[in-house]
């Protein structure tokens, strides 16, 4: 396929929104808040925060122009940076893992995504009277799972088969502002409930006892990559959409900002309606720590909305529909991953490339669902707090040390030529190649390190 014909964003506000849409998911509005809870609250925000800006968006920002900068899928961008027989290798295997990775995540991704459709339908059903129904359809059994694993496959693939402008950028149009809107009624509601304020200042007030403590360090570097997409070519991908007329540094500053911004809300309401249901007799805490989040989402939270009387239902579909929506959008970027990398590398067209993507992933979903216990964790293991970090560390390397700097300086500042003289762009490069990969590796050797000394 060549340049010209290649799919791309129509619009600044599609690509911002499908980018964002991808940022946004259920690392934002599950795993923030609760991390942010158990980690010294504003401390670990501002550790976040400080992480976000320092290391997530210098790396986002270098994966999307290389993608922008290579117009292909993730492993044909990485060998355009370079000539060498060596560079072309390495574009091979970061490439191809950065593919595995994001297959990886969406197998586990999608099951969890699976529950939340499921959480979402289970109220219909009993506000209709079918208790029994509703009851099997939340009980997160095997039988429900399978069946709402391949629910969420078919809402991905119907999105991923249409393409870039007609699927990812129409759908992100349309879904986040309407998650935008669920989760701004949901916060509002949750904060004047009774016991919000303890959850509030729980959020908010830092502890900074912890600042220092190298597993808040840790897990807010996790929960960077992971909330940023980093590392599994999906952000790689959607630059190789986007028009060299754009400011680059610019939308991905507004990517960067709509997903802390979202991360930070999410924490308004979660933290605040865990409060809201110890209020209301439900434990909430386990050895003076907080439930873990899987339990939080699926346990706390419904029954905190049982309790609501009337408003149950329409509290309960809302917020099972909000994390519906942040998964969706999130997933179709996994998926345009390997089918981008189908289409292009072996000339098959769109609409089979995404059917055969989407089917391997949901077969290794399903093989998931089939093993939970022995699986589920070590997969999720695996492919975010290993392959993910190891990944965007490879191709931030790559970029940095790779690619000619003054390639990718034109990439970068392609959209907005005054940039090229800027302080930023003197330091870029210096950044990308020597404090990007230096802070990642001290935070990887230190977990490792960590983990081997229990
Ligand atoms: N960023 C998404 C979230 O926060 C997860 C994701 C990871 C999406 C990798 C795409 C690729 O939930």
């Amino acid at each position: 396929m060549s340049d010209s014909e290649r799919s791309q964003f129509k619009s600044k506000l599609g690509f911002v929104l499908a980018a964002a849409g991808s940022a946004v998911g259920v690392g934002n509005i599950w795993g923030f808040p609760s991390k942010a809870a158990d980690n010294g609250g504003g401390a670990f925000l501002l550790v976040y925060l400080i992480l976000i800006f320092l290391l997530g968006y210098p790396m986002l920002l270098a994966e999307m122009a290389i993608g922008r900068y290579g117009q292909s899928h993730p492993i044909g961008t990485l060998s355009k940076v370079t000539p060498s027989k060596i560079g072309k290798t390495a574009a091979f295997f970061i490439g191809g893992a950065a593919i595995v990775t994001v297959t990886g995540i969406y197998s586990f991704y999608s099951i969890v995504s699976g529950w939340f459709v499921a959480f979402t339908t289970s109220p219909i059903f009993s506000a209709i009277g079918c208790d029994t129904t509703a009851a099997w359809i939340s009980s997160q059994k095997v039988m429900p799972n399978v069946l709402f694993t391949l629910i969420f496959a078919g809402m991905t693939l119907f999105v991923v088969i249409q393409g870039v402008e007609h699927g990812i950028e129409k759908w992100s149009r349309r879904l986040m502002p309407m998650m935008f809107a669920f989760m701004i009624i949901l916060t509002i509601f949750m904060i004047f409930q009774d016991g919000a304020m303890v959850g509030l200042k729980r959020y908010l007030v830092p502890d900074f006892s912890k600042v220092f403590n190298w597993n808040l360090i840790i897990s807010a570097l996790g929960q960077t990559a992971f909330s940023l997409s980093l590392g599994s070519g999906a952000m790689m991908v959607y630059g190789s959409y986007l028009n060299r007329n754009e400011n680059l540094p610019r939308l991905a500053m507004q990517v960067t900002l709509l997903d802390t911004g979202v991360a930070f809300l999410a924490g308004l309401l979660i933290v605040p309606a865990m409060y809201v249901a110890q209020n209301l007799g439900v434990e909430i805490l386990d050895n003076g720590k907080l439930v873990e989040s899987g339990k939080l989402v699926f346990d706390v939270l419904p029954t905190l909305f049982s309790k609501l009387g009337i408003l149950q239902y329409p509290v309960g579909i809302i917020f099972f529909a909000l994390m519906t929506v942040a998964a969706l959008t999130s997933s179709i970027s996994m998926m345009e991953t390997p089918a981008a990398f189908l289409s292009e590398h072996f000339g098959i067209n769109r609409r089979l490339s995404a059917i055969i993507s989407t089917s391997i992933a949901t077969f290794l979903s399903l093989i998931i669902v089939l093993n939970f216990e022995k699986l589920f964790g070590t997969v999720i293991t695996l492919s975010t707090e290993y392959a993910q970090p190891l990944v965007s560390l490879a191709v931030t390397i790559y970029a940095g040390w790779l690619w000619k700097r003054n390639k990718a300086l034109n990439e970068v500042c392609a959209g907005n030529e005054q940039l090229a003289n800027s302080l930023l762009m003197k330091i870029w490069p210096w950044y990308i190649r020597f404090v990007c990969p230096l802070l990642v590796i001290v935070i990887i050797v230190k977990s490792i390190y960590d983990k081997i000394n229990g």
